[in-house]
């Protein structure tokens, strides 16, 4: 039992120096949602406590960020998260793209499916009210220009999607 112990022991620490890299990327005021949209202070700071730790390229890392595994499972949302809507390339994807990204923005504020319940446990300030949920999704409602519309019926019309 013992033995059992320390080998485990051994293969934790061991674990600790396989860590992905973290995310940093500088802020391009030409390309990040907030620069260029410019929401009210309350709504940039709902933002950034509640969507830009997985959906930026300037994720907050908490302290448990640098154990092994949980860091892992950290860079996955954040891979995961920006794969599906990126606040740090919003004004770099087609009109389109962005118009996609604000209608799936607002059907997660109705869903209440964003942000992650994993998330909502560990960062009690990102819990949001239906107030800021509605908030958030007047702000997106109000960037759409329908070209996702157009886009999506490009595809269909070509057999690209059904
Ligand atoms: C803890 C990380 C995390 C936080 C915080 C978070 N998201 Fe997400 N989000 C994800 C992940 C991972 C996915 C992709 C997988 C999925 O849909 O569950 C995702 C997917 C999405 C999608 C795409 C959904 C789809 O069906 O394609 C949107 C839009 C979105 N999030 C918006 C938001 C908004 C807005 C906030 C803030 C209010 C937010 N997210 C907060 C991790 C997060």
């Amino acid at each position: 039992m013992k033995r059992f112990l320390y080998i485990l022991a051994a293969i934790i620490l061991l674990a600790q120096l396989i860590r992905p890299s973290k995310v940093a990327e500088p802020v391009d005021p030409a390309s990040d949602l907030i620069a260029l949209t410019k929401p009210t202070a309350e709504l940039e700071g709902v933002l950034r406590v509640a969507c830009y730790d997985c959906h930026s390229g300037q994720p907050r890392y908490p302290w448990y960020a640098n154990i092994t595994p949980v860091n892992w499972w950290l860079a996955q949302h954040i891979t995961d998260g920006r794969k599906h809507f990126d606040a740090t390339t919003w004004g770099t994807v087609p009109a389109y793209q962005r118009d996609h990204q604000a209608k799936e923005v607002m059907e997660m504020m109705e869903k209440k499916e964003m942000p992650l319940d994993s998330y909502t446990w560990t960062h009690a300030d990102a819990r949001l009210t239906d107030a800021q949920r509605k908030q958030i999704s007047d702000f997106f409602a109000a960037k759409r220009d329908g070209s996702w519309d157009v886009e999506k019926a490009r595809r269909k019309a070509a057999g690209e999607i059904k």
